[in-house]
């Protein structure tokens, strides 16, 4: 079988690095894109260094020219595009009452315009082969509140209503959409930063001691939801959103 491409955004770190490794390995050619150019590029020169199918690109989701442009690119220059991942997402705990119109504003244009941005270009071109699979980075936080997470929470949200809307409407064009909602993986999110508190550990650890399975997820947790998803093995799914949290919610 010719090999097939997938779009990964935010894969130059964390999740989506771990998610363009992973379907990389599965044999997608993968466009591994970052607003971090040397990040992104790091990535894909160690996938090409392994004889797996990678480029960079560098991509700010955000910004509809990028966004045209990359996916042009990839049309152009990769084997027939299939797949799209939207991961990159931005978070930073903050009080309510703290959150600046600039903060909702930058938050809301990457975490759910960015995903908008993408799902338009890509599937302009995935109705041409009349198949494709999309995968959108949520979180529980898109199904549950959490203080301080409010922000964040509703664009996650809003990733969930992207992923019904667009499973419905683009099923009859063999195009299936799903989301992944992760709980808790140590990456630069989980930093004293983007948490707000000198002890993230500790946060962590609460967190985890409250799910089914008292424990966190791994990355590669995640990119194996990712890749199964993806994947024809989840050809009769579509609309759904996999929670990958350890039982901390059960929906
Ligand atoms: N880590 C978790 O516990 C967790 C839990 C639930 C959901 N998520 C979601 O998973 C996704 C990945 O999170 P992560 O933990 O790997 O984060 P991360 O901060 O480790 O990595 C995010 C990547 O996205 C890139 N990025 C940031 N802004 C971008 C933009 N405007 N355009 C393109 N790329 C951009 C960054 O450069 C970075 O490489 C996010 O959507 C996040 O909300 C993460």
């Amino acid at each position: 079988m010719q090999p097939k491409s997938v779009i990964v955004t935010g894969a130059g770190a964390g999740l989506g690095k771990g998610i363009a490794e992973r379907l990389a390995a599965d044999g997608f050619d993968v466009a591994v894109t970052d607003i971090d150019a040397q990040a992104a590029e790091g990535v894909a020169e160690d996938l090409r260094a392994r004889g797996l199918g990678a480029r960079a690109y560098a991509l700010d989701v955000s910004d509809p020219e990028q966004v045209d442009s990359v996916v042009e690119r990839v049309i152009a220059s990769q084997p027939q595009l299939y797949g799209l991942v939207n991961n990159a997402g931005i978070g930073r705990a903050t009080a309510f009452l703290d959150i600046s119109k600039k903060d909702w504003d930058r938050i809301t244009a990457v975490n759910t315009t960015g995903p908008f941005l993408m799902s338009q270009a890509v599937i302009k071109e995935l109705i041409k082969h009349h198949e494709g699979s999309i995968v959108n980075l949520s979180s529980i936080a898109g199904k549950d509140g959490f203080p301080h997470w409010v922000h964040y929470g509703v664009t996650k949200h809003a990733v969930i209503g992207l992923t019904r809307g667009l499973a419905r409407e683009f099923g009859g064009e063999g195009i299936r959409v799903n989301a992944i909602c992760p709980g808790a993986v140590k990456t630069a999110i989980w930093g004293a930063e983007a948490q707000g508190t000198d002890d993230p550990d500790a946060l962590f650890a609460s967190l985890a001691s409250r799910t089914a399975l008292g424990r966190g997820q791994s990355v590669e947790d995640i990119a194996a939801a990712t890749s199964f998803l993806i994947g024809n093995e989840a050809i009769n799914i579509t609309g759904i959103s996999l929670s990958v949290d350890s039982g901390l919610l059960f929906s």
